[in-house]
């Protein structure tokens, strides 16, 4: 009889412990993503949708034909401003230059915005530029950081109008060293995973808002009260299959612009419950896409995708020693 009770009473005992371990588990797990925003399906405000919305803005100058007939492998998606006109010169000239990976067919298009001197019309000299080189998308709204968000928006919404036979996007900034060869072999060697809901960079796990008004990057509650970000990957360069530019342009109507483009990026991936990708080795760990300046060695950049960091000329000189050193690694 006490035996019977014993192990009566251990059961229950055990039963107890397991309950109480799994609503404690429940609990941390609640606690832990309501730190993020919820993923419901309510459209934002029509004022708040309005400032990010590409149907309030329009591409003034255009590239609408760039990827007719054609299947763009990548393309690259460089944000400038109208001034910038010495890195388009050098971006041209190194890893954005046609065939640069004979074989490949790879587009390019600088996204400029209007200057802060309101001008109705393109300024003469990029619409020269524009035709002389066809790579030029000029937007009106005003070219500022804050309004990088805008721009992503654009690039994205871009993609998913004028170019969807493209298989990859990726989004550059001008100052970035890009190893496209690799690129290239990284993506060809990703397979279907690759294929569909796939964007890939250096990932930011644990970024939260800044509560310092004194801060470049100070977000109130009121527009952010979550108290972290989702993983989302460094605005300096990220690589993605095109179906999720327009993904990323539809999960817009539901998620609060905020002036950090690349962590608004993050938020709609996560409304839309998508992963970014890490692009790492392992043995020996790298960051493929790095986000610190490394020194210049051939061996060190032709184990990168991206290196930051570089003023236009210094991207002319490292490219050219790039090409021309036949040193293996
Ligand atoms: C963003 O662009 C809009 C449209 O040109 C402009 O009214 C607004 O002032 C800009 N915002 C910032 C913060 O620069």
């Amino acid at each position: 009889m006490i035996t019977f009770l014993r192990s009566k009473l251990l059961r229950y005992f055990i039963f107890c412990s397991v309950a109480l371990v799994l609503v404690l588990l429940c609990l941390f797990w609640r606690s832990s993503t309501s730190k993020l925003p919820s993923r419901r399906l309510v459209t934002l405000e029509d004022e708040l949708y309005k400032v990010i919305s590409s149907s309030t803005y329009r591409y003034s100058l255009n590239q609408p034909e760039l990827c007719e007939g054609r299947e763009p492998f990548l393309v690259f998606m460089i944000p400038v401003t109208g001034e910038d006109s010495e890195s388009r010169a050098a971006i041209r000239k190194t890893w954005g230059r046609d065939n640069v990976v004979p074989g490949v067919d790879i587009a390019r298009l600088f996204f400029i915005g209007q200057p802060r001197e309101p001008k109705p019309q393109p300024e003469e000299y990029l619409q020269k530029e524009s035709s002389e080189y066809g790579d030029i998308i000029q937007m009106n709204f005003l070219d500022t950081y804050q309004n990088l968000t805008i721009k992503t928006m654009m690039i994205m919404n871009w993609l998913a109008t004028y170019c969807p036979s493209a298989r990859y996007g990726m989004k550059v900034d001008a100052d970035i060293f890009v190893n496209v060869p690799y690129l290239v072999r990284y993506l060809q060697n990703q397979g279907k995973s690759s294929e569909r809901d796939y964007i890939t960079g250096s990932v930011i796990n644990d970024g939260h808002p800044r509560r310092n008004q004194h801060s470049k990057w100070y977000l109130s509650e009121d527009v952010y009260p979550e108290s972290l970000f989702p993983p989302y990957v460094s605005g300096a360069g990220y690589v993605f299959s095109i179906d999720v530019a327009k993904k990323i342009s539809w999960a817009s109507r539901f998620v609060r612009p905020i002036p950090m483009e690349d962590v608004y990026v993050g938020l709609c991936l996560h409304f839309l419950d998508v992963h970014p990708v890490f692009c790492r080795t392992f043995f020996p760990y790298r960051n493929l896409f790095e986000i610190r300046h490394l020194e210049y060695d051939k061996c060190t950049y032709a184990q990168r995708i991206i290196v930051t960091g570089f003023t236009p000329s210094q991207l002319l000189n490292i490219w050219q020693h790039f090409q021309n050193d036949r040193s293996s690694c």
